[in-house]
């Protein structure tokens, strides 16, 4: 086998390249580990940045989200004790966001690229990456039988836990990172959601409602990180929830019995460089964020934007500019969503050790976004995203 460029993991970051690599006329294989219900059947990410959605619909993905997902003019913090604030990205950067799931944008991902007749080999196993300062190559197992495949670019979209970062040589890779000492521990329930995405700050840890559609709310709330999710049954989960949010917003949250229900850690990383030789990281392969500030995916397609338009320059024109400044733009963004989210983690929870002086600065970051319009408008240009580099 050949093609021109070897994506490695089928998530939203490997199919969204393959899917623009297409449109540019350029032809690519994706290798997934797992089946694709597998894929289809995990539960993420809900909050679309403005330039996320923007790219869904110059690609032609964003018929569902523009018909079921809703704008949205921004997140609101509630907070114990004190008066509720609206990170207004509408009022401050003129753009809204989008409240989409991840679970849909994958769906109509593997939908175009199947229409397409591309190539996404599920269960590929045993993939390991050759040779990638030469004649580059990447192999795997289906069904008992080993394939080479001989590309120009392997892409390495595998997650946090693929093959592709460590197929770089450890002397080459610096990694910056924070491991938080709790979790979010998130259910899905088939109810009316509230009317917002709803970030509630407690002195007994973080709560936070989300939504999905209509008839489908997600709800999160901190937990130690040792926490199994056999310890929290629905109604213990439901009593903390409720506990954390002010009356008023706990009189209209919806309760029921949970469709799943999952224990994320929290973690703050970043592998730099993000290219050895013909090999390009993009996504949860290179750089992780804990989710308060939902960053994770929106990150995964401006990797994308940067790669895809990189490899177009060098197929079309000819001109490596972009490959050789990939890793440089692209981690600029990235460090600016690592930097947004640890503040809104350390503002929204609560850590084991702190002290009553971590508890005064806190509450006094919080005041400040309740008066003071330049940190209003600060927090919000941060939180819809930084745009794309020229
Ligand atoms: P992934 O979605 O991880 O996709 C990588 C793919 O590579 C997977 O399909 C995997 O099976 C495949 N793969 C792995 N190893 C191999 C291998 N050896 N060979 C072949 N394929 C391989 N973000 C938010 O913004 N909001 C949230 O609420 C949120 N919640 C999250 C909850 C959890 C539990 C996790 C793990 C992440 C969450 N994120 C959230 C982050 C967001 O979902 C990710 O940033 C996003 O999925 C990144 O997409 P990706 O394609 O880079 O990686
Ligand atoms: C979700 C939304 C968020 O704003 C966030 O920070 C994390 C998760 C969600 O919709 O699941």
């Amino acid at each position: 086998h050949r093609t021109q460029v070897c994506i490695i993991g089928g998530g939203p970051a490997g199919l969204m390249l393959s899917h623009v690599l297409a449109e540019f006329g350029i032809d690519s294989i994706v290798l997934e580990r797992q089946t694709k219900d597998y894929v289809l059947g995990r539960i993420r990410a809900g909050v679309l940045e403005h330039g996320t959605a923007q790219m869904l619909i110059e690609h032609g993905l964003g018929d569902r989200m523009t018909r079921q997902g809703k704008p949205k003019d921004g997140t609101l913090i509630v907070w114990e004790g004190q008066d509720d604030f609206f990170i207004d990205v509408k009022k401050w950067t003129g753009k809204q966001m989008w409240a989409w799931g991840q679970t849909y944008i994958t769906e109509d991902l593997y939908e175009a690229r199947e229409k397409a007749d591309a190539q996404i080999i599920c269960e590929a196993k045993d993939v390991a990456l050759h040779d990638i300062t030469g004649d580059a190559s990447v192999t795997y197992t289906k069904d008992g039988a080993q394939h080479r495949i001989r590309c120009d670019f392997i892409a390495g979209c595998d997650g946090f836990h693929g093959p592709s970062r460590q197929a770089m040589p450890r002397e080459v890779r610096r990694e910056y990172e924070r491991v938080y000492p709790f979790g979010w521990l998130g259910i899905m329930v088939e109810k009316p959601p509230l009317q917002d995405f709803i970030y509630a700050y407690h002195s007994d840890g973080m709560a936070m409602a989300a939504q999905r559609n209509p008839m489908l709310s997600r709800y999160y709330v901190q937990a130690p990180v040792t926490d199994k999710v056999e310890d929290w049954s629905d109604q213990r989960f439901w009593d903390t929830l409720l506990s954390r949010f002010p009356d008023s917003y706990a009189n209209q949250i919806q309760t029921g019995p949970s469709i799943e229900k999952s224990i994320a850690p929290l973690r703050s990383f970043v592998s730099e460089p993000l290219r050895w030789g013909k090999l390009f990281l993009a996504g949860d392969a290179g750089h992780i964020v804990p989710p308060t500030g939902a960053k994770g995916l929106n990150l995964a397609f401006s990797d994308v934007f940067y790669l895809s338009r990189a490899l177009r320059t060098h197929y079309e024109e000819g001109s490596d500019h972009y490959l050789d400044c990939y890793s440089e733009m692209a981690l600029r963004r990235i460090w600016s969503a690592e930097n947004i989210s640890w503040r809104l983690t350390k503002l929204l929870h609560v850590f084991p050790n702190e002290d009553p002086f971590d508890r005064k600065i806190r509450t006094n970051d919080y005041q400040l976004l309740l008066t003071s319009e330049p940190a209003q408008h600060a927090l919000a240009h941060e939180y819809i995203g930084l745009p794309f580099e020229d």
